[in-house]
């Protein structure tokens, strides 16, 4: 990713989603999320550029957006790949298995937590209880909650993901 990537400021579509969004408000900052979460689902995280001109749009600062941002674990404050695998690691997770899968997955992708695969394709983070403890180990890759995560299943699993 280049620089000029890394630092690219809001498209125009950007700008009409967030501004779609904080119509449906009396006060624009309620729309916060909704509109980073738009600003991410094209670009697939938030540079500090974009932040900013969110933060203008809604009528915040920075800071409180960032605030915002930082505090949600979906919301990408650097780069990740065209897929994030986020592994439960509470308790019911912990017990049924998390260090074994969370090292089968180490070892597939080739990353520790935290970062993101050579070529691209996934991003590997930690993430507190995903409401699927009935079925840990539990993982989240983008959307798709994936439940009874054996290391065994982890190839088909991850072959979905191109
Ligand atoms: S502890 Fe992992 S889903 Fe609840």
């Amino acid at each position: 990713m280049s620089t000029a990537e890394l630092d690219a400021g809001l498209t125009a579509d950007d700008v009409s989603a967030v501004q779609a969004f904080a119509r449906r408000y009396q006060h624009k900052r309620a729309a916060c999320i909704e509109a980073l979460m738009a600003v991410q689902r094209r670009h697939r995280w938030i540079s500090d550029q974009k932040l900013r001109e969110v933060a203008a749009l809604l009528d915040m600062t920075p800071d409180e957006l960032d605030g915002v941002a930082t505090f949600y674990n979906l919301l990408f404050r650097r780069p990740v790949g065209r897929h994030v695998i986020m592994v439960c690691d509470s308790v019911s997770c912990w017990l049924m298995g998390h260090d074994a899968l969370l090292a089968a997955l180490q070892q597939r992708l080739g990353v520790q937590r935290g970062q993101t695969t050579a070529d691209d394709r996934f991003t590997l983070l930690p993430i507190v209880c995903l409401g699927h403890c009935d079925h840990a180990p539990a993982m989240l890759i983008d959307d798709d909650l994936h439940g009874d995560v054996e290391p065994e299943k982890l190839d088909a699993v991850l072959a979905a993901y191109r």
